[in-house]
């Protein structure tokens, strides 16, 4: 009897702890939703550059990752198509091997704050698209992170769109200028005219006066 009950009990215990097992897959699962982006790249909140044509960009990018990095590829390419950069970063705070593809770009991000920034030079017309910054975890068995940032090229016409607004403004407050001027004037103009009105009504009506008590 005694034998009986403790099998029993032993087979509660066992038949308790897949349940426990159930609960820790369900944590480490839920874990590994939370921790889905593990690594995250970020071009910065707004993802537009607008840059004027001839000058040097600073393109931003910087990594994150909650499960720690080892041997992270990185790279930055223009279009999808067209490769700018990239480099592998072997552990945290390691500075990278950066292979340069673009004469115009330069490296200028750090491992110690997980900036992976570039800087394009001497940028023109056709610069302007979709530039991706694209990272790949081997922790994470190779799955891809990318973030994208679009450049707009203007030119320094808007400067001379900045000085047609201040013409037009100009314009606007010199005809307001002259209208409240003109009122001013016609307001004077009348104001004296009935004072020389008054005058001469004053005068005639001495006249008449005058006329009355000859008579
Ligand atoms: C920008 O483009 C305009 C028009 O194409 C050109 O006249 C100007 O020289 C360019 N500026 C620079 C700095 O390249
Ligand atoms: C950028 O333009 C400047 C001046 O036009 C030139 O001296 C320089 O070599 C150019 N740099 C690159 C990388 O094309
Ligand atoms: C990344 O590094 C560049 C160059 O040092 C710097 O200008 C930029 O602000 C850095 N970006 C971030 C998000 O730290
Ligand atoms: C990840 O990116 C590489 C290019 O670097 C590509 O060949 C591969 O198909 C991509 N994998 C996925 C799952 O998107």
């Amino acid at each position: 009897m005694e034998s009986q009950d403790t099998s029993r009990s032993f087979l509660h215990r066992c038949r308790t702890s897949p349940d426990r097992m159930g609960v820790s897959v369900l944590v480490t699962l839920l874990i590994g939703v939370w921790c889905a982006q593990a690594l995250e790249m970020s071009v910065g909140k707004v993802g537009v550059i607008e840059a004027l044509n001839g000058s040097t960009v600073l393109m931003p990018c910087v990594y994150s990752s909650c499960i720690g990095i080892k041997n992270l590829y990185f790279s930055w390419s223009y279009n999808r198509t067209e490769p700018l950069c990239e480099g592998l970063i072997p552990m945290e705070g390691i500075d990278p091997h950066v292979v340069i593809l673009n004469e115009r770009v330069e490296f200028v991000g750090s491992s110690k704050t997980s900036n992976i920034s570039i800087i394009f030079k001497n940028i023109t017309f056709e610069d302007a698209g979709d530039y991706i910054c694209f990272g790949k975890n081997p922790k994470e068995k190779g799955r891809n992170h990318s973030a994208t940032l679009t450049l707009i090229v203007v030119d320094e016409l808007r400067e001379v769109d900045n000085t047609l607004t201040v013409i037009i403004m100009s314009v606007v407050g010199g005809v307001i200028g002259f209208i409240v001027l003109a009122m001013v004037i016609k307001s004077l103009v009348l104001h004296i005219l009935g004072k020389v009105q008054e005058k001469k009504l004053s005068c005639q009506e001495s006249e008449t006066e005058k006329a009355k008590s000859a008579l």
